[in-house]
């Protein structure tokens, strides 16, 4: 069932902001600068379902067990969970999930974000693996959970990153087993600490006491591709692998703030690797939540946390160059009330020439919007936050944004940015304490222009330009390219803005990616109930969104409790390959992709059209 109830009462406040929103767009840029998508809750004025841009039939909505796409197009399963990446592993037992050894060997669980990479000779996925499903990597276990230190090393295995390499053969994309650059990174891997946070006492360990080096990368969320080539893989969710031997011990606010407490989320992880037990070693929690940086063509490669895009629940990480040749990073940090950040580097990108450093040193930003649909970047300075050091902001980085009194946002997932003109969004998953309670930190959340509904179920995608073009700019105009709702449900404004109809209905949007053309792939992880404030939305999906138009039409419905994550297009854009990320999670009946009563098991698909086209 829904965990949130709508309430009529906040839509007053919506559609104060809304029509607000509604004026300004007209004042601004002659109000067609944003496209044609108003923003007007309530069932009227809808944008009636066009051919336009997005020449494919729409998917219906369904609860299936399976991958449903538009006719003229199918799909095939390119790796899945457990899958050997190397012909020294086992095949996946789907009765026991594997054991330690046999994870460290193959692909992991729960891909999430991933990037191809190619030198025009060889192909290269880079795949985060978020988490684990305990109920189902230790299904062999009458608990469910892990029992075993063998249970923890397989669990730690399943994490981090994978690197596989990927060639097209006659039945379509494989993957090259045993290639010299296939590679796990989990969570034991050796890591550069690099930024201005290197080697400050936060970061200090027993294992560390210089701070400059760490094991290893979980709670890998989005990923991200920068200019030069290299994979950025993103910490999100990390606190919930740590836990206190002494129940005595008190999380200080610092690590309240990122949700640090006594339990972890049942891993297990600090009983079999004490670094995970933090009343014993409470700086090992300021060694992640960072972006890490790998260079997927150099297998031998250390990955390197950068500390200076802080230290946040990363989401993705958008990597664009500015006019100016500066790398300018979009980065959310998944959490209700929490921030969306900009890192502008201090050198500029050179087009063949030595790029390794540029994420090492720059300004730190977050965004505030203003309720007249004008927005700013705040640089976390000393000066501006009053803390003691540019490395203290990039290790508290929540607590300097707080500081600057930024914008409160309604969980801010993946960041895309258009290439076809200076444009950037970001989805705003949902938030069920907007208006009601405060962030972690205290700041207050109220209802405000880019997060316009009280106790928001479903979710909206904010979008902004920057001023003159110019990623770097201070300052920005911004919109909302849709406010998800549902209008079969709903009259006021949680029936959605006028892009959103019965027919093309969805929450909970999380993933999200443009492709060359300028088109928006969004990808959802919302409730899957199919019922209440959720009827008719069925399971999590992709849609397309022209931002030209604000037409949007649902392409693909995923397996029954599944997320659908990651995207990345084939260099010929002929395939584009989707992750599907956790089906049959929280007990849900699945047995996606091998059927036939099979444990489910995440995976990666490649799609491709019937007639050879490309996609998107
Ligand atoms: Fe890992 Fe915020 O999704
Ligand atoms: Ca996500
Ligand atoms: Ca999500
Ligand atoms: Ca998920």
């Amino acid at each position: 069932m829904p965990d949130t109830t709508v309430t009529g009462g906040a839509a007053t406040d919506f559609e104060r902001i809304a029509g607000r929103v509604l004026t300004r767009r007209g004042l601004l840029e002659g109000g067609a600068a944003f496209g044609a998508a108003a923003f007007v809750p309530g069932a009227t004025a809808r944008v009636a379902a066009g051919g336009g841009r997005l020449a494919f039939n729409a998917v219906p909505a369904n609860t299936l067990d399976t991958v449903t796409l538009p006719d003229g197009y199918r799909w095939r399963v390119l790796i899945r969970w457990g899958d050997p990446l190397w012909s020294d592993g086992p095949e996946f037992d789907r009765e026991t999930c594997g054991d330690g050894a046999s994870q460290e060997r193959a692909f992991g669980d729960n891909n999430d974000g991933m990037a191809l990479f190619t030198d025009g000779r060889r192909t290269l996925l880079a795949v985060n693996h978020e988490y684990t499903n305990l109920e189902i990597i230790h299904r062999n276990r009458e608990t469910g959970r892990p029992e075993t230190a063998d249970d923890m090393r397989k669990g730690k295995a399943a994490h981090g990153v994978s690197i596989v390499e990927i060639e097209e053969g006659d039945g379509g994309w494989a993957v090259v087993k045993d290639s010299p650059f296939n590679r796990r990174i989990a969570v034991d891997t050796p890591m550069e600490i690099a930024g201005p946070a290197r080697g400050h006492d936060l970061l200090g360990t027993e294992a560390d006491p210089a701070g400059a080096t760490s094991l290893g990368t979980w709670s890998n969320c989005g990923g991200g591709r920068t200019p030069w080539g290299a994979y950025l893989t993103c910490e999100e969710n990390f606190d919930g692998y740590f836990s206190s031997s002494d129940p005595a011990y008190e999380p200080g606010p610092e690590m309240r703030r990122y949700g640090v407490g006594t339990r972890d989320w049942g891993y297990g992880w600090a009983a079999a690797d004490e670094r995970f037990d933090f009343s014993r070693h409470p700086n090992e929690c300021n060694r992640v939540g960072y972006v890490v940086e790998i260079d997927p063509f150099d297998p031998a490669s250390t990955p390197r946390k950068h500390t200076a895009l802080g230290r946040l629940k990363h989401e993705n990480a958008e990597a664009v160059v500015a006019a100016d040749g500066r790398a300018v990073v979009y980065m959310g940090d998944d959490e209700r009330g929490e921030y969306l950040y900009r890192f502008v580097s201090a050198g500029r990108y050179r087009a063949g020439g030595d790029n390794s450093g540029l994420l090492e040193d720059g300004a730190l930003h977050v965004a505030k919007f203003n309720d007249d649909m004008s927005g700013e970047w705040i640089e976390l300075s000393p000066e501006t936050t009053g803390m003691a050091s540019r490395a203290e902001i990039c290790v508290h980085t929540r607590m300097a944004a707080s500081a600057v009194g930024a914008t409160t946002m309604d969980r801010p997932e993946w960041v895309a940015a258009n290439p076809a003109r200076a444009e950037v969004c970001c989805c705003l998953t949902n938030n069920k304490n907007r208006g009601v309670k405060p962030n972690a930190g205290g700041d207050d959340t109220p209802v405000n222009g880019p997060n316009p509904r009280e106790r928001n179920p479903y979710g909206q995608i904010v979008r902004w330009r920057p001023a003159g073009g110019d990623h770097a700019a201070a300052e920005f105009a911004w919109d909302l390219f849709v406010v998800a709702g549902n209008p079969a449900v709903h009259d006021d404004a949680y029936a959605g803005s006028a892009n959103i109809d019965a027919g093309n209905m969805f929450n909970g949007p999380d993933g999200l990616a443009f492709d060359e053309d300028g088109l928006l792939w969004i990808r959802t992880d919302g409730k899957y109930t199919d019922a209440g404030d959720f009827a008719g939305m069925g399971n999590n999906q992709m849609l397309v969104g022209d931002p030209a138009t604000g037409e949007i039409k649902r392409f693909m419905v995923g397996p029954n409790g599944c997320e659908v994550a990651g995207v990345a297009w084939s260099p010929d854009r002929r395939t584009l390959f989707v992750g599907i990320q956790h089906p049959g999670e929280d007990g849900v009946e699945s047995h996606w992709p091998d059927g036939g009563g099979s444990v489910p098991r995440s995976s990666v698909i490649a799609i491709a059209r019937d007639d050879g086209g490309t996609i998107g």
